[in-house]
């Protein structure tokens, strides 16, 4: 029987890539079905510590479904690991994908290359209020300073796995959903919830 997951974003893409990886049988909604519920603030400095507080308060307001929250971001070596928690809002409180992608590049441009970095992501599983267990995954990879592609989001233009020679704004969904940081946490989520649920 399909069981129905509630993803704690209202990122369409995040919520896109996590029901193409988790298949038919689960039923995956987010937040846009959900237009009450504001999520509290991201306050938290590890991926984790806000990837708990999504889940919370996502389960809290919606009972006996599982919750789900992605909490992830983009680490650069050369910049002390920057984005890093502030990824979606690396240019200031009305960043877009775009916006922090140009603040991206004219910081690395100060810079010598190549720039090794990588996405992270901290998946919360969460049910009535209460987180039941947190998964990591992360994808290595470097940082280009010109933009490759309109695929993805966020600042898949601008990363090019290790192993590969083009950047997650060309190669293929399919291709991303089997390397990203979100597959890694998500396959173990998908591990778990076989046994939990
Ligand atoms: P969050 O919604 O607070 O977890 O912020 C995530 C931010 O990290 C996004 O706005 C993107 O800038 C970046 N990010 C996370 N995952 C990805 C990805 O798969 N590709 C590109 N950027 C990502």
């Amino acid at each position: 029987m399909t069981q129905r997951i509630l993803i704690a974003t209202s990122n369409a893409h995040k919520t896109e890539e996590i029901r193409q990886i988790m298949g038919g049988e689960w039923e995956v909604v987010d937040l846009r079905s959900h237009p009450a519920l504001v999520l509290p603030e991201e306050t938290g400095d590890t991926f984790e510590a806000n990837a708990v507080i999504k889940a919370e308060a996502a389960s809290l307001a919606v009972a006996g479904v599982w919750v789900l929250s992605d909490d992830s971001g983009l680490e650069v070596d050369a910049l002390g690991g920057q984005p890093g928690v502030r990824s979606a809002r690396y240019s200031g409180e009305t960043a877009n994908d775009a916006s922090n992608r140009e603040k991206l590049k004219s910081e690395l441009g100060k810079l010598e290359g190549p720039f090794a970095g990588r996405f992270r992501c901290c998946m919360a599983v969460a049910k009535d209020g209460k987180v039941i267990r947190v998964f990591h995954g992360s994808v290595e990879g470097v940082l280009r300073v010109e933009e490759e592609g309109v695929g993805g989001f966020g600042y898949d233009p601008l990363f090019v796995p290790n192993g590969f020679e083009q950047s997650f704004g060309v190669l293929p969904p399919a291709t991303k959903n089997e390397l990203s940081h979100r597959a890694r946490a998500l396959l173990q989520v998908i591990e778990w919830l076989k046994e939990a649920s």
